[in-house]
């Protein structure tokens, strides 16, 4: 499909040419508009500006659908593993059973060949206090000078060690020696015995469920903050080792992934001054409070957040089959309940985000806060390769946005 908008700038008819997703979003294609009128576009939080084609997932914040490859998330969730996302998320299609044996199989085997050694080492170095995010950042970009010579497929190399990392960074800020990876267990499974094997012992399989129910609905949320930051980094040729430190940067802050962090502390912080839910709903909507309900409201869902909706279920699944009995989890329902029929957060159409829920499954598998976002992380790995692979296959151009400059007129030093 194609079509145009004429455009009246200064009473001069302007023609610009409409570009159409294949699910019926339309964008206006003004990439010669200064060209032509002299006139640049302002877009603060880019809120209307599409950045690049895109086959990776799909979101209707109105209807409140989110689509890997076109598959809904619901069905997703259902009908696969968070390895067999992945593939599906790298390839585009979803693997038979062989391709996701050989997908496996050579993650395994970066895992059997690759000794820990170096990484140990370098890590060994970092004070105890360093946020694990701060450490998976960096030891992301040292990776790239730790492959093995006979391994040159980069994004196997990645999927296999995050999980390593994460492991590693959360036993040893807890004193533990680190637990092998083992190549008869699936990737999900290894993640658990990793974290929290003691002897041993078989990964408990209600946390091994839940986790990778968590992974799956992190791997991809199409233009987000920190995948925005891995495509801006792939534009300008940056390797994807350094781009995926950039987006786990990104990813940190309080108001992207971090949040998942901050909504329990702000949870704990309720029960612990008394409960007073309505006082709480209060601060959010006062503008002179800089308090904000975390794990609340979405720059595209209005309506629902559909991985909410899942994560809640998962969340309540987890806590009773664990027969984990936690106060924060009835907190969050009561304070759920109160906001979203509350008036302002009902005309401002602020809904529960994957976030709100997240944090208290993690509780409930016995991750501390200060992980909580690296999980995020190893969960949005096979998203943030997509997309930084689909960059360099289109050649998208190098990202270069403009600006009104308001600072000084040209002046002299006196
Ligand atoms: N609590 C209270 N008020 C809020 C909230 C909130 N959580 N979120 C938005 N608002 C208000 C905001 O004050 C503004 O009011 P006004 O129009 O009167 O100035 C209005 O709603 C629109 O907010 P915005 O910040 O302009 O909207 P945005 O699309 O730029 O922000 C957001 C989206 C996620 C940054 C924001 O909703 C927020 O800060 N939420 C809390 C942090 C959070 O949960 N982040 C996780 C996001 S989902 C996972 C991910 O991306 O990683």
């Amino acid at each position: 499909m194609c079509g145009i908008v004429n455009c009246n700038i200064n009473g001069i008819v302007k023609t610009f040419p409409v570009i159409y997703g294949s699910l019926n979003e339309k964008a206006i294609n003004i990439s010669t508009l200064r060209e032509q009128t002299g006139y640049i576009t302002f877009d603060p939080g880019f809120k209307n500006t599409s950045i690049a084609k895109s086959s990776i997932s799909f979101v209707d914040g109105e209807k409140g659908i989110l689509l890997y490859r076109g598959y809904p998330i619901e069905e997703i969730i259902q009908k696969c593993t968070f390895l067999k996302t992945s593939y599906l998320l790298l390839n585009g299609e979803l693997p038979n059973e062989k391709q996701l044996h050989n997908f496996s199989y050579m993650i395994n085997q970066v895992n059997i060949s690759n000794n820990n050694t170096k990484i140990l080492q370098i890590f060994e170095k970092y004070p105890i206090n360093t946020h694990p995010m701060g450490i998976l950042s960096s030891l992301s970009s040292i990776l790239e000078f730790m492959q093995e010579e006979n391994n040159n497929n980069i994004f196997i190399h990645l999927l296999a060690k995050f999980p390593i990392l994460a492991a590693l960074i959360y036993r040893k800020k807890h004193g533990l020696s680190p637990v092998n990876y083992d190549n008869t267990l699936y990737y999900t499974s290894n993640i658990v015995n990793m974290f929290f094997a003691t002897n041993n012992d078989k990964p408990n399989y209600i946390i091994v469920d839940a986790l990778d129910k968590l992974l799956i609905l992190h791997a991809d949320h199409e233009q987000n903050c920190s995948t925005t930051t891995v495509r801006l980094l792939s534009s300008a040729h940056v390797s994807l080792y350094a781009s995926i430190a950039a987006g786990i940067s990104a990813l940190w802050g309080r108001l992207h992934g971090g949040a998942n962090e901050a909504v329990i502390e702000m949870l704990e912080n309720i029960l612990h001054n008394g409960g007073n839910i309505k006082k709480w709903i209060e601060k959010a909507k006062n503008k002179k409070d800089p308090f904000r309900l975390m794990g609340f409201g979405h720059r595209i869902y209005k309506n629902f957040d559909p991985r909410a909706i899942i994560i809640k279920q998962v969340a309540e699944n987890i806590m009773k089959k664990l027969k984990f009995n936690n106060p924060i989890l009835q907190l969050a329902k009561e304070l759920e309940e109160v906001a979203i029929n509350d008036s302002y957060f009902i005309e401002k159409k602020l809904y529960p985000n994957i976030d709100f829920y997240s944090g208290i499954i993690y509780q409930a598998i016995g991750i501390p806060k200060d992980m909580f976002t690296v999980m995020f992380a190893l969960g949005r790995l096979p998203g943030w390769i997509a997309h930084w692979k689909e960059m360099r296959l289109n050649q998208e151009p190098l990202v270069r946005p403009r600006q009104i400059y308001v600072g000084y007129k040209k002046r002299n030093i006196l």
